[in-house]
């Protein structure tokens, strides 16, 4: 299975456009490299692709890879979009990808609902393309292309929910992605508040886990003065510290952990910082945009 990282930064992207924070001025000054808002791109054999989430920046990051451009006419290697969550920075996408003759989307019932009658996203889009929408049911297995298939799994948060779905199940999902010839499997998590045990046995083992890496500390937007909680109370475990995201999955035996989804602040995204040295003493990685692992 082949995987590209088509975009490593959280919702806004690094730098955001209306923050002045230590983190985003260096990235504004060259210090590492911009970084857009969170995808990846899977495929059993680099001929039909998956999106997992399409971000704001779909348009952009799909030229920026060439397997992704059409072959001619209006024929593209893109088969279907996979979303998580119906967060804005993993669905707005969708609508970017209006011109499509079709599109095969791959969603929870509560996320489709959100998409419909909450943020719009999706009564909007079918006002321009026909939508194939798949239920995705967390615990069944289901085959995508050419011996990929796929698991969804229940990612408790207690992140408030901004459109309706009170309903807990499915509305925040991880995916288990097996290549089923080449025996690859790979974890996308880009949003855990907590590793619970049922998290750590999907993840356990796998070759590949791409995980949420937003804040570096619990309480960094708050020092910062940039907003009124913690990562945690914003559904996302951090990385430091002895409950923190390094430390509990270390002993997990995963193969390649990368994280992805980092916030703006986060300064694991500047080369050479001692955060980003942490990481890399626990034998993990920071993606950027255009990382392609081989699972
Ligand atoms: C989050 O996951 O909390 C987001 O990146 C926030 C957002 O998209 O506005
Ligand atoms: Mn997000
Ligand atoms: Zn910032």
């Amino acid at each position: 299975m082949l995987l590209r990282v088509l975009g490593s930064a959280a919702g806004g992207g690094s730098p955001q456009w209306n923050c002045g924070c230590p983190v985003c001025a260096a990235v504004r000054s060259g210090a590492g490299p911009p970084r857009t808002q969170s995808s990846v791109a899977v495929s059993a054999d680099g001929r039909r692709w998956f999106l997992l989430n399409a971000s704001p920046d779909v348009r952009a990051q799909i030229e920026e890879f060439p397997a992704l451009r059409p072959h001619d006419g209006r024929t593209t290697p893109l088969e279907a979009v996979l979303v998580t969550d119906a967060e804005l920075d993993h669905t707005l996408g969708l609508l970017l990808l209006r011109e499509a003759r079709a599109l095969r989307l791959y969603a929870t019932p509560a996320v489709h609902k959100v998409l419909w009658d909450g943020t719009g996203v999706l009564r909007t889009l079918e006002r321009y393309c026909p939508v194939e929408w798949r239920a995705v049911l967390p615990g069944a297995d289901l085959a995508l292309a050419d011996g990929l298939s796929c698991r969804a799994f229940d990612v408790p948060t207690t992140k408030r929910a901004r459109f309706g779905a009170r309903a807990d199940h499915g509305r925040v999902v991880g995916y288990r992605l097996t290549d089923e010839r080449g025996g690859g499997t790979l974890v996308y998590l880009p949003g855990v508040q907590a590793l619970t045990r049922a998290l750590r046995r999907e993840i356990e083992g796998c070759g590949c886990l791409l995980v949420d890496g937003t804040c570096w500390r619990d309480d960094e937007l708050l020092r910062l003065g940039l907003a009124g909680k913690t990562s945690r109370e914003m559904g996302h475990l951090p990385m430091d510290g002895p409950d923190g995201s390094l430390a509990l999955l270390s002993p997990l035996g995963v193969g390649r952990v990368v994280f992805l989804h980092m916030n703006n602040t986060n300064p694991v995204l500047l080369d050479g910082t001692p955060e980003r040295r942490t990481v890399e003493e626990y034998g993990m990685e920071v993606a950027m945009d255009g990382l392609e692992v081989r699972v």
